[in-house]
C-alpha cells in the first residue's frame, strides 16, 4: 500500500509509519518536522497544515490509505479538501476524551454521549468537531493512554521508572479502580492493519482495563522489583497540590471522578482485530528506552512523594494531615 502519516515526527504517527514501513509499505510522513524526526525508510515532505496552502507539498500524490492524527479541525478539514478524491481510506485517531460521561465504567464507543463540538474549545471538544469532518468510510480510533518507548508524555514512564525504584510507592485512590491503556506499536498494527481491510467505524482503541494493583503488581514483577503501595485519598494529594494526571508534581493516573474514561468496554474493537502485546513487555521496553536517555518524565520527584509519604503517615490516626 502506499500509506501517508499526516504526522510521523512523534509517538504514535512513527510508530505507525515505521510498522508500515517493516512490513514494506510505501510510507509517506508529512508534518513540519519541528516535533521529531520520521522513522527510517519513509519519504517525508514538509508540510505546515496552519498554512492555507501549508499542503501544496502533497498535490497530485494518490495514496491507497491516510493516517490523521491531527488536534485542530481546521487542520483536518485542510487534509480533507487538499487530498479529496485521492485518499482511499482515511483513518483518524481520536482519544476517548470526547465523551461527555467520564463518570460510569464500562461504556462502548457506539452509545457513549459525545461533549459537544467545539472548534477551538478543549482537547475532547475539538477532537468531536474534527471527527465529525469525516465521511462513514472513515475509520475512527478514540484511543486511550498510549503508552510505550517514545512517549512524550512521562505518565507511564512515571510509573516504570518508579516501580523499578521499588520500596514505598505512592499510589492514588483505589487499588480497585481500573486503569487502561494501550501500547502505542499495538495501535499502530491494528490501524495499518485496519486499512488494508478498509475497516470503518468508531472504535475505543485500548486494551481492556485491569486493576491499579494488578497494574502496579504487573510493572514491578517485569523487572523483579519489590514494592509496597501505600493508598493514598485523592483529597489528601488535592490538599497538598499534587496536579492530576500529568505535569510537575502529579501522580500520573486517573482519579475515580474520571474512571470511566479507564474503564472502556472494547469488545467491539477486539472482535475488529486488535491484538495486544502483554503488558509485561510494554514496561520492560519502556524502561530499556528510559534508560537509553528516552523522552521527559511528568510526576513526583523522589524527595516530593517522601515528603508526601510522611505527611500522609503523620496525618493518620489524628484526622487529615
Ligand atoms: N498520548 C496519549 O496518551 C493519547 C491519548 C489519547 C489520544 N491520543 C491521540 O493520539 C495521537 C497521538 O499522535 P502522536 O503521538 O503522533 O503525537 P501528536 O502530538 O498528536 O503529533 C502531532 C503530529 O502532527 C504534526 N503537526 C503538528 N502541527 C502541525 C502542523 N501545523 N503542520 C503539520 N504537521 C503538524 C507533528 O509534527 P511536527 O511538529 O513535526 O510538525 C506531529 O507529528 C493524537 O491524535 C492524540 O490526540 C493520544
Amino acid at each position: 500500500m502506499r500509506i501517508l502519516v499526516l504526522g510521523g515526527t512523534q509517538f504514535l504517527g512513527r510508530a505507525i509509519a515505521a510498522h508500515a514501513v517493516g512490513l514494506g509499505h510505501a510510507v509517506t510522513c508529512a508534518a513540519r518536522g519541528l516535533s521529531g524526526v520520521a522513522p527510517p525508510g519513509v519519504r517525508f515532505i514538509a508540510v505546515d497544515r496552519d498554512r492555507p496552502e501549508g499542503l501544496a507539498g502533497l498535490a497530485g500524490t494518490k495514496f491507497d490509505a491516510a493516517v490523521d492524527v491531527a488536534r485542530h479541525p481546521g487542520q483536518v478539514r485542510r487534509a480533507l479538501a487538499a487530498l479529496d478524491g485521492r485518499v482511499g481510506h482515511w483513518t483518524f485517531v481520536s482519544t476517548t476524551s470526547v465523551y461527555a460521561d467520564t463518570a460510569t465504567p464500562g461504556q462502548r464507543a457506539g452509545t457513549a454521549r459525545l461533549l459537544a463540538p467545539s472548534e477551538d474549545g478543549t482537547y475532547g471538544a475539538a477532537k468531536v468537531t474534527c471527527e465529525r469532518a469525516l465521511d462513514g468510510g472513515a475509520l475512527i480510533c478514540r484511543a486511550g493512554l498510549i503508552a510505550g518507548p517514545g512517549d512524550p508524555t512521562g505518565r507511564f514512564p512515571y510509573w516504570v521508572a518508579r516501580l523499578a525504584r521499588g520500596g514505598e510507592v505512592l499510589a492514588p485512590a483505589d487499588p480497585e479502580d481500573p486503569v487502561q491503556l494501550i501500547d502505542a506499536r499495538d495501535l499502530a498494527g491494528w490501524i495499518v492493519r485496519a486499512a488494508r481491510d478498509g475497516l470503518s467505524g468508531t472504535f475505543d482503541a485500548v486494551a481492556p482495563p485491569c486493576t491499579r494493583r494488578a497494574f502496579l503488581d504487573r510493572c514491578a514483577a517485569s523487572f523483579g522489583a519489590s514494592y509496597t503501595a501505600t493508598w493514598v485519598d485523592p483529597a489528601f494529594l488535592d490538599r497538598h497540590g499534587a496536579a492530576r494526571e500529568s505535569g510537575p508534581f502529579s501522580l500520573p493516573l486517573p482519579l475515580p471522578d474520571t474512571i470511566g474514561d479507564a474503564s472502556r468496554d472494547v469488545s467491539p474493537t477486539l472482535a475488529a482485530g486488535l491484538t495486544l502485546r502483554p503488558l509485561e513487555e510494554t514496561v520492560r521496553d519502556t524502561l530499556h528506552w528510559l534508560e537509553a536517555g528516552g523522552g521527559p518524565m511528568t510526576g513526583l520527584t523522589a524527595d516530593e512523594e517522601a515528603a508526601l509519604l510522611r505527611a500522609w503517615h503523620a496525618g493518620r490516626g489524628r484526622g487529615p494531615a
